[in-house]
């Protein structure tokens, strides 16, 4: 899995007009399985990918309790914002955040995160 992170620690900047067009970018190649995480709370790529495969959070990957299953289905697969982000603030949150991150290179060819403006441990 190529993982592509869009970051830069100022607002309004292009983050999220660029991270989401590049995800339809590389879905139009056929079969494709990209792998969306809003990681800014604010959720500005979650509601832009409203008509994506969407029900999956980017919280539950800072979850080790929190059940999740994975369909290996081409397209764009978006893990949405949703407000338990704001609660990420602990180096064991970034800790769970990689070990399960590891587990989605099995199911996506490709991961486009897209991060807000704060240099944090969601970033
Ligand atoms: N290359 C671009 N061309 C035209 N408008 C753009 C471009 N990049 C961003 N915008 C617009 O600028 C505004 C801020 O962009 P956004 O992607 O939300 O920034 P960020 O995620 O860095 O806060 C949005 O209204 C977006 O549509
Ligand atoms: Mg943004």
């Amino acid at each position: 899995m190529k993982t592509i992170v869009i970051s830069l620690l100022k607002g309004g900047v292009g983050k999220t007009f660029f991270a989401t067009h590049l995800a339809w970018y590389l879905a139009e190649q056929a079969g494709r399985r990209v792998a969306f995480l809003d990681l800014d709370p604010q959720g500005s790529s979650t509601r832009r990918l409203a008509k994506e495969r969407t029900g999956l959070f980017s919280a539950d990957l800072f979850d080790p309790d929190e059940k999740l299953v994975l369909e290996d289905a081409p397209g764009i697969t978006v893990f949405g914002a949703d407000p338990r982000l704001q609660m990420v603030k602990a180096a064991q949150d970034v800790h769970d955040f990689i070990v399960r991150f590891r587990g989605l290179s099995a199911h996506f060819d490709y991961c486009v995160i897209d991060t807000g403006p704060k240099w944090d441990e969601l970033t």
